[in-house]
């Protein structure tokens, strides 16, 4: 991948998730997941411009069924496949090479599942346990909650403030069960103590 393919994949998702202000999954969420990832990338020595493409790349794409959302129960069960199913397309469009749309699409497949289930990718390459990682810690993220909280509000939903903020709150103290990478623990710790 080239830095213009990047330049070009970055520039598509801004664009798709512009309008996405009132939703966990906005912009703001993806530039937080490239933070995390770009740090966690660090942390593990896979710096070399070609690994951060890629890992840039899949940062901003793995969510991407996000900006067309369908009812949230659907859209829950079936954003993996919906996902690469708008990236693959995109990434071909762009001439991006064969061998990383594998990669990309292979991370997106397996990124989701660890929080609540802790469905972890131990065997996994770099790549997808970074996009999990990095995705994870931004779940509970106080800027996210803070969306949470006001997209409940908005609905009439205040008496789930509480049981939001547990679950927040008791996410933080336990992130370590739902990452692949030892580096990432203390990394996280100072995400949540930040805000
Ligand atoms: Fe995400």
């Amino acid at each position: 991948m080239t830095d213009s393919q990047l330049h070009a994949i970055v520039s598509y998702v801004t664009q798709q998730f512009t309008a996405q202000t009132n939703s966990s999954h906005n912009l703001d969420h993806l530039n937080r997941v490239w933070q995390n990832a770009h740090h966690l990338a660090h942390l593990t020595h896979h710096t070399d411009p070609q690994c951060l493409r890629l890992l840039k790349a899949v940062c901003y794409l793995h969510d991407l069924s996000y900006a067309t959302p369908i009812p949230l129960l659907f859209q829950y069960f079936t954003e993996v496949r919906r996902t690469n199913i708008l990236v693959t397309p995109l990434l071909r469009q762009l001439q991006v090479p064969s061998s990383d749309i594998v990669q990309i699409t292979h991370a997106i497949t397996h990124h989701p599942w660890s929080i609540p289930f802790r469905r972890l990718n131990p065997h996994q390459d770099y790549l997808t346990q970074i996009l999990q990682d990095a995705d994870s810690i931004d779940y509970f993220h106080p800027l996210r909650l803070r969306v949470a909280l006001q997209w409940t509000a908005q609905h009439y939903l205040t008496f789930m403030h509480p049981l939001i903020n547990w679950f927040a709150k008791s996410g933080q103290d336990h992130i370590r069960l739902f990452l692949n990478l030892p580096q990432a623990v203390a990394y996280a710790q100072t995400q949540y103590s930040k805000n």
